[in-house]
C-alpha cells in the first residue's frame, strides 16, 4: 500500500524513535514500548560501512520489524549506492525512504523512483554539507531530514548549526512536508529545531535511554511546543 503522508503529517509534531538505540536482543519488545509510548513513526538506520564507518541492520531485519508493527517505517539509507537498495527496502516494508544528497549529484530520478514504488521520498544532508545543495530538490520530497550529527553512530552531540539549515528548508518545502532532524535530539536541543520549523524529531538515546519512555515522549513533545530558553 502506498504510504499516506497527509495522514501522518496531520499528527505532527512527530517523535520518531531511532531503533539504533534500542535493545536489539528484545526487538519486538522495544517496538511495542515505542508504540505504547505514543510513537507515530519508527526510524531505521541503514549503514554500509562505506558512506559511514559503521554497519547496522539490513533487509531481513527491516522485514522482521515490518511484521511486528503497523507504525510507518522511516528508513534512513546511509549508503554510497542508494539506487541499488531502494527497491529491496521498499519490498521489505519501508514507508519513507531517505537518501543522502552527498552521493547524488542529481537526486531527482531516484526520488521519482521511490515515489513510483509507493514510498515517501526523502533527502538528507550531513553537517558539513551546505543546505544550498539540497534546497533545489526539496519540493520533490515528502520528508527532508537535517542531520545534526555525523551519520554512523547514536549518542553524539547535537550540531548547533542545524536549526539554521532547518529554517532554510522550512522556507522552501511544499506545505505538508515532514521537516525532520536527526542526531543528538533531547528535551533541550529539540526546542531550537522546532522553533526553526522542524515537525518530526528522530530520538535514539533520548527515547530508548529513558527510564520512563512514556514520560520522555511527553517531555519531548512539550519541549518542542515551547520556545527555546
Ligand atoms: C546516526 C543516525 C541517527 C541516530 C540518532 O547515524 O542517523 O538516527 O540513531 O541517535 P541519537 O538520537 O542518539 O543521536
Ligand atoms: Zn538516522
Amino acid at each position: 500500500m502506498p504510504m499516506n503522508l497527509t495522514r501522518l503529517f496531520a499528527k505532527a509534531p512527530l517523535i520518531n524513535p531511532s531503533l539504533l538505540a534500542c535493545d536489539f536482543a528484545h526487538l519486538a519488545r522495544e517496538i511495542r514500548s515505542a508504540e505504547e509510548a505514543g510513537a507515530h513513526i519508527l526510524h531505521l538506520d541503514i549503514m554500509d560501512g562505506h558512506f559511514v564507518p559503521n554497519l547496522s541492520i539490513g533487509i531481513p531485519i527491516v522485514e522482521a520489524i515490518r511484521r511486528s508493527t503497523p507504525l510507518p517505517l522511516d528508513v534512513h539509507l546511509m549508503l554510497d549506492e542508494p539506487e541499488r537498495y531502494v527497491e529491496p527496502f521498499r519490498k521489505a516494508g519501508a514507508d519513507l525512504l531517505t537518501v543522502h544528497i552527498e552521493v547524488l549529484p542529481d537526486p531527482r530520478p531516484l526520488l521519482d523512483r521511490i515515489r513510483r514504488l509507493g514510498a515517501v521520498p526523502g533527502l538528507t544532508l550531513t553537517p558539513p554539507t551546505p543546505v544550498e545543495t539540497l534546497l533545489p530538490f526539496v519540493k520533490e520530497c515528502g520528508i527532508v531530514l537535517t542531520m545534526s550529527v555525523m551519520p554512523g553512530f547514536g549518542g553524539q552531540q547535537f550540531d548547533t548549526a542545524a536549526p539554521e539549515k532547518i529554517r532554510a528548508i522550512a522556507e522552501t518545502v511544499s506545505p505538508g512536508t515532514l521537516i525532520s532532524v536527526d542526531g543528538g535530539i533531547n528535551v533541550d536541543t529539540i526546542r531550537s529545531c522546532a522553533a526553526a520549523g522542524a515537525n518530526t524529531f528522530v530520538a535514539g538515546t533520548a527515547f530508548f535511554g529513558a527510564e520512563d519512555r512514556k514520560t520522555r515522549m511527553r517531555d519531548l513533545l512539550v519541549a518542542c511546543e515551547s520556545q527555546p530558553g
